[in-house]
Parts: structure tokens; sequence; C-alpha cells
């Protein structure tokens, strides 16, 4: 079976007046339908311009991608691109903010108004449906951008740092939250963070980027024993400090030309 989403050789650089700064370069990966993948790499090596060309929003300078083996440019597979920040509109309800994009498609209709209705009730938030954004806590927003972002039926999801506006209790919450969600809906997703125990505690591969421009440093595979199904668990594990120390080690290794 093709891979869900490939990475063959992409390489793109930013033009401006100040002139070019190279972001990515040679970037080669593959996930697999039903993989969670995070991508590490320290700040400012070009982690958010990847996801970028992965949801299809930019284009690569060099080199391909390909969703189900065919080039994204051509491929109709829907990708749900969930942001840094939450990005709720605060004069619309939770309700009105997580059908906004169906509603834009103009796929607001009784079956798809019954399926966020679901959401928001097995999330916890049909309570909050009439609420404004600035009601709700952090977790409970981020969960609502979530629910926004899979009300599309994505068949991949991209999520650049989901977490990073959290205090850590509730980012340790709502990413062992999240994670169960795409889990259970068997979701092919790709994970941007910076924090290395948060994309051990989720991923089934870690890939580690070098500084800017970004090349594959190295990629991890992390495999716990079914006991430690979810992220939380997974940080008591005894392989969990093994599995930072390498990512650690590759993240700190200097490279060739340095
Ligand atoms: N629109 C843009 N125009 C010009 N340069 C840009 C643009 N967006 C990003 N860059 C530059 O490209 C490089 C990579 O940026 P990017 O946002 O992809 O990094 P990042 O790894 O996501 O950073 P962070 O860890 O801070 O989230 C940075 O040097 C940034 O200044
Ligand atoms: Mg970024």
């Amino acid at each position: 079976m093709k891979p869900k989403l490939e990475a063959c050789g992409v390489s793109f650089s930013y033009h401006t007046l100040e002139g070019e700064t190279p972001a990515l370069s040679q970037i080669s990966f593959s996930v697999e339908a039903g993989e969670f993948l995070a991508v590490v790499g320290p700040s400012g090596c070009g982690k958010s311009t990847l996801l970028s060309l992965l949801s299809g929003l930019m284009e690569p300078e060099e080199g391909t991608i390909f969703i189900d083996g065919i080039p994204i440019r051509e491929s109709n597979t829907s990708i749900g691109y969930m942001l840094q920040r939450d990005h709720l509109f605060e004069w619309r309800t939770i309700f009105a903010n997580v059908a906004l994009g169906l509603e834009i498609q103009k796929k607001l209709d009784a079956s798809s108004r019954s399926y966020l209705e679901k959401m928001l009730k097995s999330y916890g938030l049909d309570s909050f449906e009439d609420a404004k954004p600035s009601e709700l806590s952090g977790g409970m927003r981020q969960r609502a951008a979530l629910i926004r972002t899979l009300a599309l039926k994505p068949d991949l999801l991209l999520l650049d740092e989901p977490f990073s506006a959290l205090d850590y209790q509730t980012r340790l919450e709502v990413c062992d939250d999240i994670s169960g969600i795409i889990r259970k809906t068997g979701k092919t997703a790709i994970l941007i963070t910076h924090d290395l125990a948060e994309a051990i505690s989720v991923a089934d591969r870690v890939v580690v980027l070098s500084k800017r421009p970004a090349a594959v440093k190295a990629i991890f595979q992390v495999t716990f024993a079914p006991e430690y199904h979810s992220p939380l668990k997974r940080r008591n594990a005894p392989e969990f400090s093994g599995y930072f120390n390498q990512v650690w080690e590759a993240l700190q290794t200097k490279e060739e030309a340095e």
C-alpha cells in the first residue's frame, strides 16, 4: 500500500526584499495510513514552513509531496490543519465556531449538524454550544478548535504545536485527550512540537530536524508495551527515558559543516 503522505527531497526558501532565507533542505520522509508522526526541531528551523507545504498551502521549490501516491496538487484528499493558536472567533458561539468550515464549504445540513452535536457531547462541550470562546478554559478552546478541524472529516491531520498555548498541567491533559480522539478515529496525523517528551508520548515515530534550513537528522520508531497506551501512561513507561535521550542526542549532534 502507498504511504498516506510522502515528502521526497522537499526544499524551500523564502524570498524577501532583505534576501533569501533557506527554510527546508532536501526533506524526505513518509507517513503510513493511521500512523502518528511527531516532528521536532530547534526554534525557527522551518517546522511551520514544512507543515504549510504538507497542507498544500505553499509549493516546494524542489521535490514533491505525494498523498496516497498522487502529487498533492492533484490530490483531493481532505486535509485538516490545526494551527498553533486556536483562532476561534470571539463573536461567534462555540457551535458557530466549530461549524465554520462546514458553513464555508456549504455542507452545514441536518446530518453534519448532528455530527457536530455528537462530537461536542463526546468532548464535553455540549453545554457550551451557545457560549462565546472567552467563557471557555484554554483546554476547552483547544478541543473546540480540534472539533472544527475534525468536522470536515479530514483523512490527514496536520497539527502545528497545538498545545503550546496551554499551561503544563492542561497541556498534558489535552494532549492525552486529543491523542485518544485521533487514535480512536484511526486518523493519520503529523504533530509539530518542540517538546521532546510530548513527541515521544504521542507518536509512532519521531522525526528530528536540524536547525535552519531544516534537514532530517534522524527518525526514531517509538514502541511501547500495550499497557502504556496513552501519552500520560507512556511517560511512566520504563522505555521512555531511553527514547528521550536518543532524541535529545540527535537534536544536539552538530552538523558536518559546523
Ligand atoms: N512569510 C515569511 N517570509 C519570510 N521569511 C519567513 C516567513 N515565514 C517564516 N520565515 C522564516 O523562515 C524560517 C523558518 O520559519 P518557520 O516558522 O517555518 O520555523 P519554525 O520552526 O516553525 O519556528 P518556531 O519554532 O518559532 O515555530 C525562519 O527563519 C523565519 O523567519
Ligand atoms: Mg512554527
